[in-house]
């Protein structure tokens, strides 16, 4: 049973490629969080851009893990740039079991230049340990595969140390 946890949103399957793609390389347990809101078309995309920019949250839909969350060595949070901060289901998430986590390592993905890392000091506000290891990739961009193996070998590392 693996003990690294990835753990993602994706309104139109960015993150829910690129966190598949990291648990397979991680051999680690993979899940898909939601709040059952209706995201698509433009109603939703005015919603999500609203949700992010008030932080509003909706409760999650229920969902498993194989532990309970503080007995994961490492939890890997993948969530979409909206409006320049994290998606508001990943921050319900992060607001109700973020104290749970022992330790954290987030993915972003996002549509322009922007790294947006400011996101990351964002996420940390609703744990007890910083951020371990991060990447913010932009789907289809030249440095995506490279930035992602950056990625995992940080992770790997981490692991091997700790
Ligand atoms: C409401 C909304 C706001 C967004 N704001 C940003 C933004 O500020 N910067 C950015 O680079 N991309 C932004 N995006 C684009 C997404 O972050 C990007 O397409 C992401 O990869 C989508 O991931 P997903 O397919 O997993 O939902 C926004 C998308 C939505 C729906």
């Amino acid at each position: 049973m693996s003990d690294i946890l990835c753990m993602y949103y994706s309104r139109t399957g960015n993150t829910k490629k690129t966190m598949e793609e990291i648990a397979e390389a991680l051999g680690a347990e993979l899940v898909e969080l939601s709040d059952g809101m209706e995201r698509g078309g433009w109603k939703g995309w005015l919603r999500c851009g609203l949700d992010a920019m008030r932080r509003t949250t909706t409760p999650l839909k229920s969902y498993k893990t194989k532990r309970p969350l503080k007995d994961y060595r490492l939890v890997i949070l993948g969530t979409p740039v909206w409006a320049g901060r994290c998606s508001s289901v990943v921050r319900c998430f992060l607001k109700k079991h973020g104290r749970e986590l022992k330790n954290t390592a987030y993915v972003l993905t996002r549509k322009s230049e922007n790294k947006y890392e400011e996101i990351y000091d964002q996420m940390d506000l609703y744990t007890d340990c910083p951020r371990r290891v991060t990447v913010s990739l932009r789907c289809g961009s030249v440095g995506y595969t490279f930035w992602q193996e950056e990625f995992l070998r940080q992770v790997r590392e981490f692991l091997n140390n700790n």
